[in-house]
C-alpha cells in the first residue's frame, strides 16, 4: 500500500460529508449505544475549564462540551468537517495536520486541562503527536484518548501494521481508508514514550456484546 499516512487524511477529505451525515444521524450504533458517552464522561470526570479536541471531525464533541460550559478548541487536518464544526457553533476549530502539529507550524493555544483523542490517532508514529499534545497541557492536565480496541479489532492477527477499513456497512460513498492497527502494549509504549504515565484504562463495553467497543486510555505528563 503506497503511503498510507497521506492516503489516511486524503481519504478524510473524501469521506467528509459522508461521515458528517453517519455521525449526526447517529448511524453508528457503537458510538450510539457506548463510546460517546464513554468519552464524554471521562473528559467531565476530569472537571476541565479548557479543553482541546484533537482530531475533532464535524465536531459533536466539541458541541457536547460547549454545552456543559467548557471551553473547547478543535483541530483537525480536514477543511470540509473543520468548516462543518465552525458553522454547527464550534469555535475556535484550527485547521492544521498532525504533521504541522509536530512541527509547530500552527498555532492551536496552549495550557489546556485535558486534551481528548475520539477515534482520531489512526496513523503510525503517533510519538511525536503525542509529545507535542504533552507540551500543551496545563500543569495537571490530562491526556484522554478513545480509540478501537485491539481485541475486538485483531481479526484472529494480533501484530501491529496497516489495515484498511472498507466502510462496508455505512451508507453513502466511501473511500477506503488506511488505518495502523497497534496493540495494547504498543498504546502503551507510545505514552511512555511520549512522556506520558497512563493514569487509567477502560474498556467501555454494551451489555449485548461479547466484545469491547473500545479502548480507552487516561495518561497524564510524568513528572
Ligand atoms: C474517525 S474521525 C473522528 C472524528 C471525531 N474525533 C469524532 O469522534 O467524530 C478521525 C478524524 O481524524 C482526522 N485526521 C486523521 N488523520 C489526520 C491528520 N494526519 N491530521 C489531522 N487530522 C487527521 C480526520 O480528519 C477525522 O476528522
Amino acid at each position: 500500500m503506497p503511503a498510507p499516512e497521506s492516503d489516511l487524511l486524503e481519504s478524510w477529505h473524501h469521506n467528509a460529508h459522508a461521515w458528517i451525515e453517519a455521525i449526526r444521524t447517529g448511524s453508528i450504533e457503537s458510538r450510539r449505544e457506548v463510546t460517546d458517552q464513554a468519552i464524554l464522561l471521562a473528559v467531565l470526570g476530569r472537571q476541565p475549564e479548557r479543553v482541546l479536541d484533537l482530531g475533532c471531525g464535524e465536531g459533536w464533541l466539541l458541541r457536547k462540551l460547549t454545552e456543559r460550559g467548557i471551553t473547547a478548541t478543535g483541530v483537525d487536518g480536514d477543511a470540509t468537517l473543520v468548516e462543518a464544526a465552525r458553522a454547527a457553533g464550534s469555535s475556535p476549530v484550527h485547521l492544521a495536520s498532525y504533521e504541522a502539529l509536530v512541527d509547530g507550524a500552527v498555532d492551536i493555544g496552549r495550557d489546556y486541562d485535558l486534551i481528548c483523542a475520539n477515534f482520531a490517532l489512526l496513523h503510525q508514529d503517533i510519538i511525536p503527536l503525542l509529545a507535542a499534545m504533552n507540551a500543551l497541557l496545563a500543569p495537571g492536565g490530562a491526556l484522554v484518548i478513545q480509540t478501537l480496541h485491539p481485541w475486538s479489532v485483531a481479526g484472529g492477527d494480533y501484530q501491529e501494521g496497516w489495515r484498511l477499513e472498507t466502510f462496508s456497512g455505512f451508507t453513502g460513498q466511501w473511500q477506503p481508508m488506511p488505518w495502523y492497527f497497534r496493540t495494547l502494549s504498543t498504546w502503551l509504549t507510545a505514552l511512555d514514550m511520549a512522556g506520558f504515565a497512563l493514569s487509567s484504562l477502560q474498556e467501555p463495553q454494551h451489555p449485548q456484546s461479547p466484545v469491547p467497543q473500545s479502548l480507552l486510555l487516561v495518561a497524564e505528563p510524568r513528572g
